[in-house]
């Protein structure tokens, strides 16, 4: 028997949790794992590069949905994603994460009464504003078998209702991730290529509506980190979005000719990943980067209200700080007053065999048949 299990794959954040997964899931002979990419992101480097340097193989199909308003891209992926469905019927589809591409394709293939199973299920921020949180809390009341990273998750689907029987905590992904690549990222050397030295930079991930869509934020964040940059280097490669907003609000300039700022293009998840180890700090509204600095005990400051992975600040190197607050912090940080943070129970480099031996048991697999 080999069961046809869709992962789907869209956005930049999905690649390192599809990666882990799709590896170990294509040992069991009892499964044939297929990468389905919706094309949410297209771009060499918000895309491509990560099949490279995370070892994923050719989606086994593309959805080509691109750019488009929330409704155009979730109704677009609920289409293309529904016809696939019907051509060639998984028996289970994967969905990562928290991106539109996520609920959308849950969304369809539930209706066609495909079970799905989410990884990184129960996050919450709280705050119904972004786009995320819809997202999650929409996926999250369909799936039908929900993988937590951390007991906050749980404890949030518990909540909601969710039946506890459809809830395994298996762990966080992104540190198998990190894991599976720490030779090439220790040997990449990114800081040394870009003329700095290890501790003596900061990185900078920024791309939340909340802090790039306005130009009165954006702008506030281009000149505290100008300021920053004064002290020291401040590494910031651009997310599309936000080089978007930067040049349609006239601040890209201004920006680039902060001295000690370094504008750089996306970075591939080895590159980036070597450029992280070695920060002073990061500066970010990411989800992911949240947890990869908690997983290197490296200080991270969140440029937002609230985040959906609160771990990451009670036990973690993360604090959330509002950008009048961002310059205080930087120093804080060169002071040595900043948490180091310690281990967070199952961000271990083993979800993904976690979450295959979870997806065995629901499929109903037994030993003798896998
Ligand atoms: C999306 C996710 C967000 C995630 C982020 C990761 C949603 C609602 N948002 O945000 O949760 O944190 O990805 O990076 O799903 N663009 C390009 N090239 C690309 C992709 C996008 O130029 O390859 C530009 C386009 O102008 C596009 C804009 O970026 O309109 C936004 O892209 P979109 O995928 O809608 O949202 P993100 O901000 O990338
Ligand atoms: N990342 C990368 N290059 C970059 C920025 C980010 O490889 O230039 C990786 C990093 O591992 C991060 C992940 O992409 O955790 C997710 O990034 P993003 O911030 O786009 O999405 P989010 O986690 O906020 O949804």
């Amino acid at each position: 028997m080999s069961l046809i299990v869709h992962i789907i794959v869209a956005a930049r954040p999905n690649f390192m949790k599809a990666a882990p997964l799709y590896r170990e899931l294509a040992r069991r002979d009892w499964c044939r794992p297929v990468l389905v990419h919706t094309g949410q992101h297209y771009d060499a480097s918000m895309s491509e590069v990560f099949f490279r340097d995370l070892g994923l193989p050719e989606p086994g199909h593309h959805l080509g949905i691109g750019s488009g308003s929330h409704a155009e891209q979730t109704a677009g992926v609920m289409v293309a994603y529904e016809r696939l469905c019907q051509r060639e019927r998984p028996d289970w589809t994967v969905v990562v994460g928290d991106v539109n591409s996520t609920m959308a394709a849950a969304l369809a293939a539930k209706k066609l009464l495909i079970p799905v199973a989410h990884l990184e299920a129960g996050l919450r921020s709280g705050d119904r504003t972004m786009p995320e949180e819809i997202n999650r809390i929409v996926t999250d009341a369909i799936a039908d078998v929900l993988w937590t990273p951390s007991p906050d998750g749980d404890a949030n689907l518990l909540r909601e209702g969710v039946p506890a029987a459809k809830i395994e905590r298996v762990g966080n992904i992104m540190i198998d991730a990190f894991e599976l690549q720490r030779t090439r990222i220790e040997a990449a050397g990114t800081p040394g290529k870009m003329g700095l030295a290890a501790g003596a930079y900061a990185v900078v991930t920024l791309h939340r509506p909340s802090n790039v869509d306005e130009r009165d934020a954006l702008s506030a964040v281009v000149e505290t980190l100008r300021a920053i940059a004064q002290r020291l280097s401040v590494v910031f490669p651009l997310h599309p979005r936000t080089r978007k907003q930067l040049e349609t609000f006239g601040l890209f300039e201004r920006l680039k000719s902060g001295t000690g700022v370094v504008l750089a293009e996306p970075m591939g998840y080895v590159e980036f990943m070597s450029l992280i180890r070695s920060a002073a700090c990061v500066v970010t509204d990411s989800g992911g980067v949240q947890e990869e600095t908690t997983y290197l005990g490296i200080p991270c400051l969140t440029l937002r209200d609230t985040t959906e992975r609160p771990v990451t600040v009670s036990q973690g190197s993360n604090r959330l700080v509002k950008v009048a607050e961002l310059a205080q912090a930087v120093a804080q940080v060169l002071n040595g007053a900043w948490p180091k943070g310690r281990p967070i129970a199952l961000w271990d480099g083993r979800t993904a065999l976690r979450a295959a031996d979870s997806l065995a048991r629901f499929a109903g697999i037994t030993p003798s048949s896998g």
